[in-house]
């Protein structure tokens, strides 16, 4: 069943549970990394052809049930005039953090199609070569989660940065929250215009936040998000890690299918969200690493607290790029068998 899971996100039975890994395609395959020796990462964002081979890559290795578009959440940051690299070693480093109302206010708004034309043209390809094969996947940055990247200006152990700018001024971080809001709502937008058939709001850091202040300063954006693009009828995921005391907000906020990570037992989630919304994960990527025994009665265990209809079995986050591709392949497999009927 080609569409397994885009009918899992809807809660509609499905002949076995659907699998994908968040960053299926990456410096764990022999075969990106062959092509990075020539490429950087910026070079295959911004070349379609580029992304669509490493797009393709995991789909030849393994049985996955859907293709995630190659590209990051940060690409919008450039044509909002904050440009950044990812530094060997470092990861992302933005060049000019934003850091007072002044940087807020410099930031621009963009059409997709005018900034990020090459991300679009990727998901138009992509869709003539899997048609009616394996269901594609965009996705964006939530708000609070690029905001880290642009205030911290790279990656943080504790948001301090951001967190201070929300506390201190709230005005200035609502008007960048604002303005990210409105950038990621035009892109889910034109990703699905170019052929997404279904899209994931990654919130990866959303979890360094207190219920209060994620309900105040968070809430508010994403749900305004998320309403505007479900109205283009494609299953919303909305993902965070950390989030065990954010679920029921998070889904407030909105989404078709709730990303929920290890911390969270798929059938606490369940009891906590009800059955109206899908649930996706939640493997421990470290589990990969496991002896095989292990991790074998720690996929099943997944499967046996995930709800009968409406999982996509996923990672609770990325793969780790040290990971063996052997583990992801017996992972596939294995849902694929236990839970076929
Ligand atoms: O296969 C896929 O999942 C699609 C591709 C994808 C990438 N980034 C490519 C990438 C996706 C979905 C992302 C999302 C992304 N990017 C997130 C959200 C997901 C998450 O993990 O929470 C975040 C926070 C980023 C920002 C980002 N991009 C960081 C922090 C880094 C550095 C990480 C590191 O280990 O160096 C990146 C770089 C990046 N984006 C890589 C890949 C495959 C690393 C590979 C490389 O340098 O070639």
């Amino acid at each position: 069943m080609w569409d397994r899971f885009l009918r899992a996100c809807r809660c509609e039975p499905v002949d076995a549970t659907p699998v994908w890994f968040m960053r299926q395609a990456g410096r764990y395959m022999a075969e990106y990394r062959k092509l990075r020796e020539k490429h950087t990462l910026l070079d295959i964002c911004r070349a379609p052809e580029l992304a669509l081979e490493v797009t393709l890559q995991p789909l030849r290795a393994f049985e996955v049930d859907a293709a995630i578009l190659f590209a990051d959440i940060l690409l919008p940051l450039e044509p909002m005039g904050a440009p950044f690299e990812f530094a060997a070693g470092e990861g992302p480093v933005i060049h000019a953090p934003v850091r007072d109302r002044a940087a807020v206010e410099r930031l621009r708004l963009f059409e997709p199609e005018e900034g990020l034309p090459h991300v679009l043209q990727a998901i138009r390809l992509l869709r003539r070569e899997l048609e009616g094969k394996t269901p594609l996947i965009g996705f964006a940055g939530a708000p609070f989660t690029l905001a880290s990247y642009l205030v911290e200006g790279g990656k943080s152990s504790h948001f301090m940065r951001v967190k201070r700018f929300m506390y201190d001024e709230p005005e200035a971080f609502g008007e960048l929250m604002h303005k990210l809001a409105e950038v990621v709502r035009r892109y889910l937008h034109a990703q699905i215009a170019a052929g997404a058939q279904a899209v994931q709001l990654f919130d990866s850091w959303v979890g360094c936040l207190s219920p209060r202040d994620y309900t105040e300063h968070v809430l508010p954006h994403v749900r305004h998000v998320l309403a505007s693009v479900a109205e283009a009828g494609v299953p919303i995921i909305h993902f965070g890690t950390d989030t065990g005391a954010l679920l029921e907000l998070q889904r407030e906020a909105g989404g078709s299918v709730i990303g929920v990570d290890w911390r969270t037992p798929l059938d606490a989630a369940r009891r906590r969200l009800g059955d109206g919304v899908a649930l996706q994960g939640n493997l421990d990527p470290i589990l990969l690493f496991a002896p095989r025994p292990l991790l074998e009665r720690r996929v099943d265990e997944v499967l046996a607290a995930a709800p009968r209809t409406g999982h996509v079995f996923n990672l609770g986050h990325g793969i780790l790029p040290e990971t063996n591709p052997d583990a992801v392949r017996f992972v596939a497999e294995r849902v694929h068998r236990v839970t076929s009927r």
